[in-house]
């Protein structure tokens, strides 16, 4: 069990947090079916690190979809674009930014993604407070983080851990109606939820 936790993450390289993204690979078809992810569809995605989710949802929207990727760290989003190159395609949008503050300017998402990313914020509540100005009414959003209940035998660990209960609470009081809730592993659940008209 890694017993060292920082919630910049500045206790791995992107690299790394890169392949803690692939190990969870098999999370991710669901969270995009959630959604209703499809080609040309818009996707935000909170918090998009060194970008392997991004990638996946630029599969699924296609040429003539958008996936907003956005981070606060610009060396991350580094990582992301060299992919994005290295693919030759051009639907990622990647923009270095506090989601919790991020104005939106010329941004027009259908959903997003909030995965893995709420126990790394300082302003959880505030990112999804945001997050409910920034999208259309009825846009779904995915929250999905590690259980506190599980092993902890990958990912953060146990007292970094939130609650379905915190989450949920948050969510609400944001102005989202939570419509689905999920155990995907013994690690990991999501919750889907719907931003109120
Ligand atoms: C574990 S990583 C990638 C999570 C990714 N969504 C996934 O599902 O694999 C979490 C990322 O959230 C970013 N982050 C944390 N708080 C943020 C905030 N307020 N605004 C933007 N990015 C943030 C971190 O910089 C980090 O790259």
């Amino acid at each position: 069990m890694d017993q060292i936790f920082r919630k910049d993450l500045s206790h791995l390289t992107w690299d790394e947090v890169y392949a803690r993204q692939v190990q969870r690979a098999n999370l991710v078809p669901a969270w995009m079916d959630a959604l209703g992810v499809g080609p040309g569809s818009r996707v935000l995605e909170v918090g998009a690190g060194p970008g392997y989710v991004s990638l996946v949802l630029a599969d699924r929207v296609g040429a003539k979809g958008i996936v907003y990727a956005i981070d606060r760290s610009a060396e991350a989003l580094a990582h992301l674009e060299r992919r994005q190159t290295e693919r030759g395609i051009s639907q990622i949008r990647p923009l270095v930014a506090d989601v919790a503050t991020l104005e939106g300017n010329g941004l027009r998402a259908d959903s997003a993604l909030v995965t893995m990313i709420l126990h790394h914020a300082e302003d959880p509540a505030g990112i999804l407070r945001n997050l409910h100005r920034l999208l259309p009414p009825a846009a779904r959003i995915v929250v999905a983080e590690f259980h506190p209940e599980g092993p902890c035998e990958q990912g953060a660990p146990r007292a970094a851990r939130l609650t379905p209960a915190q989450v949920r609470a948050w969510c609400e009081a944001a102005g989202f109606q939570v419509r689905d809730y999920r155990r995907q592993s013994p690690e990991h659940y999501m919750l889907v939820a719907e931003r109120a008209a």
